[in-house]
């Protein structure tokens, strides 16, 4: 949920979007989301924006901001397209269309699940062209923070868009379709990233491993990856969750930990 409401902004940075999409007649709040000082549904007389910023002066949220802003129409095929971008007041503020449908649930037997399927089918051919790297963040050096075996390292270098924050928080479902949003951390490195992370909250949401993986089975970026790389990312995932949120008391990093770590001993064949 966003720290500060619309009104909260910087006068200046509300009349720089009502310049672009004309004045705002009726905000809505957004419940979902942890990390966004701003984040809001603002209505025009024509139309609706969900804006999403943050102080320029927190590096940290600047940082991710700059990352959804260069992923742009990269990830088209999933993502709402980005409407407005404007850096006024020391504020950036991102607007996005609104997408307007329900977090998914990736429970067993949740029709969401093909829907997140069939997008992470699409995000799988989304090579990222040598002019947009700039802004996104290289997966293998993410990780290289972690200390893991240099062979593990080397087998998340790629060249696919990669959400890395896939959690149902992030994954709209309207109509029987699924939209990534909040690509914030969006990195480029090996595909199969992006679907051992559903594979993840699968399993976080009550799926068994093997059914977990079973229904990633079909997408191309797993089909095409060598057992033991898998069981690769499955060992580091595990044990750099548990290093990465040690000191985060979150439910969703306790059951997100939980599930890493099930995958992993899944994967050794002791589960
Ligand atoms: N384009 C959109 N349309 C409608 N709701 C959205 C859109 N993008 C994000 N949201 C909602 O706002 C919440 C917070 O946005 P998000 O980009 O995930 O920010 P945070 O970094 O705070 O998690 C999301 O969990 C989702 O519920
Ligand atoms: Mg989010």
């Amino acid at each position: 949920m966003g720290h500060i409401t619309w009104e909260q902004l910087p006068a200046e940075a509300r009349a720089a979007v009502e310049k672009l999409i004309g004045p705002v007649v009726k905000v809505e709040a957004v419940r979902e989301g942890r990390r966004s000082a701003v984040a809001v549904i603002v209505h025009t007389g024509t139309g609706r924006a969900f804006i999403k910023g943050a102080p320029r002066e927190d590096a940290t949220a600047a940082a991710q901001l700059d990352r959804e802003a260069a992923v742009g129409a990269l990830a088209a095929t999933v993502a709402p397209p980005l409407v407005l971008d404007v850096t006024v007041g020391g504020w950036r503020l991102l607007g996005h269309e609104v997408v307007d449908g329900q977090r998914a649930s990736l429970s067993p037997g949740s029709p969401d699940v093909q829907a997140v399927v069939e997008a992470l089918a699409h995000l799988g051919s989304v090579t990222v062209p040598a002019e947009n790297r700039g802004g996104l963040l290289w997966f293998e050096k993410r990780w290289s923070h972690y200390a893991p075996a240099a062979r593990d390292l080397a087998a998340l270098a790629g060249a696919t868009l990669l959400h890395t924050d896939l959690n149902p928080g992030n994954i709209l479902v309207a109509g029987g379709r699924a939209s990534l949003v909040d690509w914030g951390m969006a990195s480029i490195g090996a595909g199969y990233a992006n679907p051992a992370d559903l594979v993840i909250n699968l399993i976080a949401a009550g799926h068994h491993p093997r059914d977990a993986e079973a229904a990633v089975a079909g997408l191309p970026a797993w089909a095409s990856t060598a057992p033991e790389t898998l069981d690769g990312y499955a060992r580091l995932i595990a044990s750099t969750w548990l290093y990465a949120f040690w000191s985060i008391r979150h439910p969703w990093t306790d059951v997100t930990v939980a599930a890493a770590q099930r995958w992993a001993l899944h994967r050794r064949g002791t589960l």
